[in-house]
């Protein structure tokens, strides 16, 4: 571990994780000192190549990994102004994902933390995301990031293109997921959305732009009710509700925090068709041609709308239930501005929110779950026998 030396001449020693992601279709590296300071931060994307397609296709993310990894690893050390020695640990993502695009990182990490005699630790992607919430300082321009780090208990929602999911974190490692999506996560449902009205992949954010021209009351969509909870949601409200009267842990016990998409995306679909006057019948792919730009504006305003509440009105639900200190997001669609308004207008605290750059998958926030993994304690992996887990869960 390498030595600094303050001004107070009083020794302390800094810690470097290197974080590695390749879970979809970005190839990313990134350094972070003690959890909290930004060394380097490195993304190749395979966007482009996928675009064509309408969506990711494995086996090219799969291959642009392979000849983007270590280059992209390289450039991160580079960047940190570190050598192999200044590295006191290795994190990667090792789910969820796809399997090939897991196995790429996973693979590369083994192999350095051998070859570099270097502590592994596998981290969860979509654990991972909320970490980005963890970084204060940064040794690069052009970041914008929170001053504080976040305090327990913490309520961290995930919004991206995998996932949609609440969790309860009462402390590092110890959390509970309060819910999730039972099909498609909301980026996913962006996404498609953006398909069928024929604008550019992804649509989280063409949808996002469209919408911005459109009127979020132009249409009414449904939003789904459910009513699932899990034991892990029901053994936390025993814990956290001992001081409530037997009505209100009545009330509570029916509440759920579980989200779905896909009855919205079949009534966005329904919706178009509608508009050219076709029916059911009519194939999606021939839809885009014949809908209007201000018929597209509206349509990705309204489903924008609807979207976004969904996740809002179960944040706001958890808030008012479980009363964190801190709410965090994390997730490609955390970076979405309508969102962030949505939120701030409903939620009695402020949220600081990170970077941009560090919502959409990246190295930094694995390093970082990597710096408190390392600093907790926490059970390494076996560098000779790390397996990836593609489906994941919190
Ligand atoms: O976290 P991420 O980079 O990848 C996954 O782990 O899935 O998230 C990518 C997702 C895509 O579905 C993309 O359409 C969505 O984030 N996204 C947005 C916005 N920017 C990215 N969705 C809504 N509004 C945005 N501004
Ligand atoms: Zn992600």
């Amino acid at each position: 571990m390498p030595m600094v030396y303050c001004t107070d001449y009083a020794t302390i020693a800094v810690m470097r994780v290197l974080g590695i992601e390749s879970s979809c279709d970005e190839t990313a590296a990134a350094i972070v000192e003690d959890g909290k300071r930004l060394l380097s931060n490195v993304i190749a994307s395979s966007l482009d190549l996928h675009a064509k397609y309408g969506g990711i296709v494995p086996e090219i993310a799969a291959r642009s990994h392979i000849e983007a990894i270590m280059p992209v690893i390289e450039q991160a050390l580079d960047q940190a102004n570190c050598t192999w020695d200044d590295i006191d640990a290795i994190a990667v993502t090792y789910g969820a994902g796809l399997g090939g695009s897991l196995l790429v990182g996973v693979l590369v990490a083994r192999t350095l933390a051998i070859a570099k005699n270097k502590p592994l630790y596998g981290v969860n992607h979509v654990e991972g995301h909320l970490y980005a919430n963890f970084l204060t300082e940064s040794a690069l321009d052009g970041y914008v990031l929170p001053t504080e780090q976040p305090e327990f208990p913490v309520l961290g929602l995930i919004v991206s293109g995998g996932h949609s999911q609440l969790v309860l974190f009462e402390n590092h490692f110890q959390y509970t997921l309060l819910g999730q999506t039972h099909d498609d996560a909301i980026g996913e449902a962006f996404d498609k959305v953006g398909k069928l009205l024929g604008l550019p992949y992804p649509g989280g954010i063409s949808v996002a732009q469209k919408a911005a021209e459109g009127n979020p009351a132009a249409f009414m969509l449904p939003k789904a009710r459910m009513t699932s909870t899990s034991p892990a949601l029901q053994d936390l409200r025993v814990r956290r509700h001992t001081s409530l009267t037997q009505d209100r842990r009545d009330y509570w016990s029916k509440r759920s925090y579980d989200f779905s998409f896909s009855g919205l995306k079949t009534a966005v679909l329904r919706l178009a068709q509608d508009q050219i006057g076709e029916d059911f019948t009519f194939p999606s792919t021939r839809i885009a041609e014949r809908l209007d730009e201000l018929q597209k504006a509206d349509i990705s305003a309204s489903f924008t709308q609807v979207a976004f509440e969904t996740v809002v009105d179960k944040a706001v639900m958890a808030f008012k239930e479980f009363g964190p200190r801190t709410v965090i997001i994390g997730g490609g669609v955390a970076s979405s501005q309508v969102l962030r308004g949505m939120l701030a207008e409903r939620l009695p605290i402020d949220i600081s929110y990170t970077d941009r750059k560090l919502c959409t998958d990246n190295g930094a926030m694995i390093a970082t779950l990597g710096c408190f993994k390392h600093s907790l304690n926490q059970p390494q992996s076996d560098p000779y026998s790390l397996d990836i887990a593609p489906n994941l869960s919190m």
